[in-house]
């Protein structure tokens, strides 16, 4: 699974270290060794990350490439957080699927349990079917005595569901997926990077309770089969921009 050049190898025990499922042990010189008899590996790629003279390598799971541009300073980047917010009126123009892809090429960095990345990925890119799955929700959400109030004053060709996003990602899982969570922190981080390259997104929580329910949103994706979607997000560009920060509840934490 490890090779290590011995050569470069500053036998720092960095590797072994930061191991999250203690499979590196060190030999008498110091070097890396790989405990045949551990826990399988998962494949998470932190020994070759902290090796400071590229010495390791994992079979098959070479690195992305060296850390360079760490972007933001980190007030820069509590700013940020701090700024994101939910977008309900879009531009209605298609966002290119080469920034889509970019926006989940960051989300592929996301944290999982077990390093399983269990998260998939639908998108649905037609806004026109987007509208046509909205209306199919609001007439079931009208006929439900506890959400009725709330579309009450909708319009007709109104769409308040997916507020006229372009498209739609859904992030699915197999059912019997480790943790569900994965998909929803995946999701935050879409929701992140799609704000860092301009993009505007909002879950869709309402989607979901309603596609619970009629399972309309699994058959319109093309979910595969034996896979759960566990976040919905409109994606798009915004129109307008936030210039100010809402209120928020003041920190609730108990140091013990
Ligand atoms: C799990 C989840 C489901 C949500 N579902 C919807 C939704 O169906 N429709 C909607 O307009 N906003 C939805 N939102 C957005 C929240 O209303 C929004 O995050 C909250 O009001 C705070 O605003 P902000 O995101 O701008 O900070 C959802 C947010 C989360 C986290």
């Amino acid at each position: 699974m490890i090779t290590i050049e011995k050569e470069t190898c500053a036998a720092c025990g960095l590797c072994a270290e930061h191991c999250p499922m203690n499979l590196i042990a060190q030999d008498e010189q110091g070097f890396p060794c790989y405990r045949e008899d551990g826990p399988a590996c998962l494949g998470c790629g932190h020994c070759a990350t902290v090796c400071p003279t590229g010495a390791l390598r994992l079979e098959g799971l070479p690195t992305e490439g060296p850390v360079t541009d760490l972007g933001p300073n980190g007030k820069d980047f509590v700013a940020f957080l701090k700024a994101r917010r939910s977008v309900r009126v879009f531009d209605p123009r298609p966002v290119p699927r080469g920034l889509l892809r970019e926006v989940l090429e960051a989300v592929r960095f996301a944290p999982s349990a077990k390093n399983a990345q269990p998260v998939e990925w639908t998108i649905l890119e037609d806004g026109a079917k987007l509208r046509v799955l909205a209306a199919g929700m609001l007439a079931a959400l009208k006929a439900d005595p506890a959400m009725a109030a709330r579309y009450k004053y909708v319009k007709e060709g109104e769409d308040p569901i997916f507020r006229g996003a372009p498209h739609l990602v859904l992030a699915h899982t197999a059912d019997d997926a480790l943790w569900s969570g994965d998909a929803v922190i995946a999701a935050a981080y879409l929701d992140l990077a799609a704000t860092a390259l301009g993009l505007g997104t909002c879950w869709s929580g309402i989607a979901l309770g309603t596609a619970a329910k009629s399972t309309a949103l699994k058959v319109a994706s093309l979910i595969p089969e034996g896979h759960t979607i566990r976040a919905a997000m409109m994606i798009g560009y915004p129109r307008d921009s936030n210039l100010r920060l809402p209120a928020r509840k003041p920190l609730h934490v108990r140091w013990a």
